[in-house]
């Protein structure tokens, strides 16, 4: 399940300008400063694959990245922040639409969730629009270094309180991972996760 190798192949602000051949991707979705960046630099171990900021909205395009040459991870902008520059801002409901409903090669969305802070509607409504599509989603919650997050509340009762909302909905739960790109906490599960989806 090791990364030899990873190359950026290119930035498409269109869905259909993404690459054509057929190779499995995994597409990395949540908020803006979720670390969606900094968890693809960690699954790499390398720094700066995936340009990563403290400003929300850093990631603009899709980017795909070819992994070992034989899989995509795609970097994707971040949803929930309105202050990108309008020019550079993705038309949302298009790019759902094309992207996640029409990607034939998409194995899973590793959905992106913020440990240390409680449960956001906009994440748990993402979850619920791709449960409805029937598309895979895997749940990682990032920054699980964080041991206090925002009101107080710690990483392992925000997840905990995440699935209690989503059970509401569903009575099955999707696959989920601790992770931290700070610690490499849960790297290699995230890996072998990914390497089983593959082989499927
Ligand atoms: P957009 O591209 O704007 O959508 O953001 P993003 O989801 O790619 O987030 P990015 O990786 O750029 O990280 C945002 C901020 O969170 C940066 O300051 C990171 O250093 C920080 N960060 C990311 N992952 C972690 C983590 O696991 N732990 C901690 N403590 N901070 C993190
Ligand atoms: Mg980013």
């Amino acid at each position: 399940a090791q990364i030899k190798e990873v190359e950026f192949v290119k930035s498409s602000s269109r869905p259909k300008d993404c690459p054509k051949d057929d190779r499995p991707e995994f597409a990395i979705l949540g908020r803006s400063n979720v670390g969606k960046s900094s968890l693809i630099n960690a699954l790499v171990r390398k720094k700066e694959v995936a340009l990563t900021s403290k400003k929300p909205g850093k990631t603009q395009l899709i980017n795909h990245f070819l992994v070992n040459k034989s899989w995509y991870i795609v970097d994707l902008p971040g949803y929930g922040f309105a202050k990108a520059p309008e020019s550079a801002r993705m038309d949302w409901s298009a790019f759902t639409k094309g992207y996640f409903l029409n990607r034939a090669t998409l194995v899973a969305v590793l959905l992106l969730i913020d440990a240390s802070v409680p449960p956001q509607k906009i994440d748990l409504d993402c979850a619920n629009w791709l449960g409805r599509n029937n598309i895979p989603m895997t749940f990682v919650f990032t920054k699980c270094d964080k041991m206090k997050g925002g009101k107080g509340k710690r990483p392992d009762e925000n997840i905990k309180n995440f699935q209690v909302m989503m059970g509401q909905n569903y009575g099955k739960h999707p696959p989920w991972i601790m992770t931290s790109s700070v610690t490499g906490l849960g790297r290699d599960e995230l890996l072998l996760h990914m390497s089983q989806l593959r082989n499927y």
